[in-house]
């Protein structure tokens, strides 16, 4: 067969083989097979080898000719599967915005946050400010300048991790009063939310971390009078009614005369029950005068100027607000139970 037959044959081999490739991969596959390196119109190519002087470049030019018409033929194809493709893609793909959409599960403030927010909105509007504490801190502020003598056994009261040198993790949130009373010149009226740390066995009951709120009072002729109006008024608030409070003697180093305070039980009204362990009253936080030593220290004359103070425990109080019956439940992180807090 003469190469001009042959050249009319691959033609027709390459159109009928074109109108069989149904896919873009076939297409590509036809494309390799025609036009590649090894593929049947180079080979024509190397036949022009074996031709006279005068036949090469018109059959050279057949040859070309023929690749340029059969490469459109083919890129054509080849356009037109790729976009039946696409499309039937698509239809498959289509979004129904009928569906409903899938809910995100939002995030809640943790109890104790949303204890403390309404703690601090309440004393806030009573004229308090808030001021936040280390809770690192030295010796000094932790126990020193709260009148807490070297090796004295009031220190012992409070288990505490001690970190390198003179530094603490500090037990209470009383630091705060000693750095108060050296930044600020009376009135002193502050209140100082956050983290406490006691290196003590985990149990329902304790934890080795913790929240209070602690808040005080510096100026001229801070009485009792006022402290047991102050807490009246902050515990009606938070609670919501009326409560009656009690205070009971009790001794922290640096207040004189040292109380502790009570409040009516919440849930049985004094009557007794498992939540006030049969006594009526639940226990809520310590309090007192600001022993005139810490006042000195701080440089505050105590015949000018006299104060309170009282520091609660946070945990407790949403504990006593829930009735839950264990601590540990605050830093389990479950969201069952923290979703219970909306
Ligand atoms: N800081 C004391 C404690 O952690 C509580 C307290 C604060 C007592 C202020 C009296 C005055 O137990």
């Amino acid at each position: 067969m003469s190469l001009t037959d042959r050249i009319g044959q691959l033609r027709e081999f390459f159109i009928q083989e074109l109108s069989q490739s149904g896919t873009a991969k076939d297409l590509e596959s036809l494309k390799i097979k025609y036009f590649g390196k090894k593929g049947s119109i180079q080979a024509l190519m190397l036949e022009l080898k074996s031709c006279t002087k005068d036949e090469r470049p018109v059959l050279g030019k057949m040859i070309n000719d023929l690749k340029v018409e059969l490469t459109s033929h083919c890129e054509n194809s080849l356009a037109r599967v790729k976009g039946e493709e696409l499309n039937k893609r698509l239809l498959k793909e289509v979004i129904d915005p009928t569906l409903p959409g899938r809910r995100q599960s939002l995030g809640r403030k943790h109890p104790i946050m949303q204890i403390l927010d309404r703690a601090i909105d309440i004393l806030i509007s009573m004229g308090f400010s808030v001021k936040l504490g280390p809770n690192a801190d030295t010796d000094y502020y932790n126990f020193e300048g709260l009148n807490f003598p070297p090796d004295h056994p009031a220190r012992d009261m409070q288990d505490t991790f001690y970190l390198s040198g003179d530094w603490l993790l500090r037990t209470h949130t009383s630091n705060v009063q000693v750095h108060a009373m050296e930044e600020i010149e009376p009135p002193i009226r502050v209140i100082a939310p956050g983290r406490c740390f006691r290196n003590e066995t985990i149990s329902a009951r304790s934890h080795v971390f913790f929240h209070q709120i602690e808040g005080f009072y510096i100026d001229r002729n801070v009485s009792f009078a006022d402290l047991f109006a102050t807490m009246e008024e902050f515990w009606s608030k938070l609670l919501g009614e009326k409560v009656e409070t009690r205070f009971r003697p009790s001794y922290f180093p640096f207040v004189e005369p040292g109380l502790e305070v009570d409040l009516r039980c919440t849930s049985c009204r004094g009557k007794g029950c498992r939540l006030c362990k049969q006594t009526g009253w639940l226990e809520v936080c310590g309090a007192g005068m600001i022993h005139p030593n810490v006042l000195k220290k701080c440089k505050i004359d105590p015949d000018e100027y006299s104060g309170y103070a009282w520091g609660m425990g946070i945990e407790r109080l949403a504990i006593l607000q829930h009735a839950i019956p264990d601590i540990r439940m605050f830093t389990q992180n479950d969201a069952r139970f923290l979703s219970q807090f909306a």
